[in-house]
């Protein structure tokens, strides 16, 4: 406890009105805002949703957007108290919203690397391109750890052992806070919690498990960033035996900020308080009194403030349950230095010009190499030679987008190399270091010709999803209510599809490795996904097969690798399922995956 701190905390807070408090507790979305709202209101935060960005999306933009905030926060007056705003983001991957930015590996492809030195430095390359858009905070990392691959988040997770999220966890926190000084900003461990738990891995579902069982898988990688001090926690969607997280006081006020002794600040999901009640004056209440302490409100914010102002005039939230949520929520203020820092554009990071530079795409490049995982390799295909001739084909192979993912400049993702600016495709890396090499005319294949092809590197996989459009669901109706809405979209969610096995999910996938293979050129297969998927049928036809997860920008990553200038040192964080839709996990009673947690070739092991 930092008495100074905790003074100045509490001088305020005596200062501070009802109006003022309950301000504070407020986070609205960019699009549902203007300046002298933040001020007439007493905004806490704001922040952009996925893929919401102010004017071309550039840099400066960001800055003065932050900045026209900023300023408006910090006007005082006898009706509003100078108390800086806080803006948010989903920087999940790198700084991925904004035009130019460094993508890294998703976090799949990261728990593959097994290297937690890395993630220190993924996380402070990525706290300064946050910085330089004058942005403070980033709703990263997600802690979730994922058990069931039908879940449309499995890619947001760096592994289904707790062990590696844990290990994690506190190395992301370090590197994204450090020392809360100029180069700080501050991180945000989401969803608290049992996000990766749920039955069928229906996003935003229900955990049906133990407290026990809670507590040594799902809990357990919070205590690292909690020893690191992360300074804010991210309520989740899911519910915990039927109860919804946010409405849970025993998980929030107990566990949380008891037991645990997490001294920041706890936030709602985007509109989580909604779904605890059908009448939207009792949700406020049920999520406040629960212990979210800073609401996540996406337009109805007026509405959010006149029904809190009037449960505590009626009695409904006690005042010591907002004095608690405003202490904490001002004590990050002081502690993340924000009360200090003069405006955005006059803060030393802000417009910076390593943003996208090269040097930060190395450290992206790098991540990419030590997260591709080997699964197989006959005849000593790989590594490949740089003057063999090279078909390069398949739907993902000069698709920037494809291999980022999803939260990546849209909330879906995006498709093609338009969007994702300053990135290398896999196809591109290749070209670059093997001359030899030619693009499938129409990506297909059917182009293959051993008089011309030596070999063929064929990128296949899935499409950019985000959330519950990413889930998989088996039953006869794949048109399924989901937990929630989410971000305004109606309540009923088109999954990406009905199975795990690729060959049903995308047929035109074995049929390019095939149209190759068939005329006689042995083909490597590079995957992109968001998760471990069915491929016997894609393995058995290729000679070569890497799972390269959601690479991000730097596609020559996949060349440094494919031709022997870096080994293949990726190792399976999840496990690779056999036959059907289940997903089993290290640890399980009947495990019997096709490649076990912890596989991963080297390239000059041959299987
Ligand atoms: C997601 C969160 C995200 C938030 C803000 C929600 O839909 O569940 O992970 O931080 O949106 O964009």
């Amino acid at each position: 406890m930092n008495t100074e701190l905790e003074q100045k905390v509490e001088a305020l807070l005596g200062r501070m009105t009802l109006a003022q408090k309950i301000g504070q507790m407020v986070q609205t979305e960019r699009m549902a805002i203007e300046p002298e709202q933040v001020k007439a209101f007493h905004i806490g935060s704001v922040l952009s949703g996925g893929g919401s960005c102010p004017g071309d999306n550039q840099v400066n933009d960001w800055v003065d957007m932050n900045d026209a905030y900023w300023m408006a926060s910090m006007e005082e007056d006898d009706e509003h108290l100078a108390i800086p705003v806080l803006y948010g983001v989903d920087a999940v991957h790198g700084h991925n919203n904004v035009s130019g930015a460094t993508i890294f590996p998703h976090n799949i492809g990261l728990g593959a690397a097994r290297d937690e030195d890395l993630l220190n430095r993924i996380a402070q390359v990525t706290a300064k391109e946050i910085l330089a858009t004058g942005v403070d905070w980033t709703f990263a990392p997600t802690l979730a750890v994922a058990r069931n691959n039908l879940w449309g988040r499995t890619y947001e997770s760096y592994s289904e052992d707790p062990d590696i999220v844990g290990a994690y966890s506190g190395a992301f926190v370090d590197g994204l806070q450090g020392d809360l000084g100029d180069d700080a900003v501050v991180a945000c461990v989401k969803h608290w919690v049992g996000d990766g738990g749920t039955t069928e891995g229906i996003d935003q579902g229900d955990t049906r498990i133990s407290e026990s069982e809670l507590e040594s898988v799902h809990i357990k990688p919070y205590y690292p960033a909690i020893d690191n001090g992360v300074l804010t926690v991210m309520a989740s969607f899911n519910s915990w035996n039927g109860d919804k997280c946010h409405g849970h006081k025993y998980l929030l006020s107990y566990v949380l900020k008891e037991r645990m002794s997490f001294n920041g600040f706890v936030i709602s999901d985007w509109d989580g308080i909604d779904y605890l009640s059908e009448n939207y004056f009792e949700a406020v209440a049920a999520g406040t009194n629960a212990g979210i302490d800073m609401f996540m409100v996406s337009e109805h914010w007026h509405h959010f403030i006149d029904h809190l102002t009037h449960h505590v005039v009626q009695g409904t939230v006690p005042m010591s349950r907002i004095d608690d949520a405003v202490r904490r929520i001002l004590r990050v203020k002081f502690a993340f230095g924000l009360f200090e820092k003069p405006r955005p554009k006059a803060r030393p990071w802000s417009n910076d010009q390593s943003f996208g530079s090269e040097a930060h795409r190395q450290i992206a490049r790098e991540a990419v190499r030590k997260s591709l995982v080997l699964l197989k390799n006959e005849q000593q295909l790989l590594p490949l030679a740089k003057n063999q001739r090279i078909l390069v084909a398949g739907k993902n192979a000069d698709n920037i987008g494809h291999q980022c993912g999803g939260f990546t400049i849209a909330w879906q993702g995006t498709s093609g190399n338009e969007f994702v600016v300053g990135g290398t495709s896999i196809w591109q890396g290749i070209r670059d270091v093997a001359a030899g090499s030619v693009l499938s005319t129409n990506g297909t294949g059917e182009d293959a010709d051993p008089a011309l092809h030596d070999v063929a590197v064929v990128v296949i996989g899935e499409k950019p999803y985000a959330e519950g459009m990413g889930d998989i669901r088996t039953g006869d109706d794949v048109i399924v209510q989901a937990g929630s809405q989410i971000k305004g979209l109606l309540k009923v969610l088109e999954p990406y599809g009905d199975t795990l096995v690729l060959a049903d999910l995308h047929p035109e996938d074995l049929q390019t490795i095939t149209n190759i293979t068939s005329r006689g050129v042995p083909v490597v297969t590079v995957m992109l996904s968001g998760r471990p998927l069915v491929t016997n049928q894609e393995l058995s036809a290729s000679t070569a097969f890497v799972a390269a997860w959601l690479p991000g920008s730097e596609g020559q990553g996949v060349a440094d690798v494919l031709f022997g200038d870096h080994d293949f040192s990726g190792k399976l964080s999840f496990s690779w399922p056999r036959s059907d839709n289940r997903t089993s996990n290290i640890g399980d009673d009947d495990y019997r995956p096709l490649f076990a947690y912890g596989y991963g070739l080297s390239g000059n092991q041959v299987n």
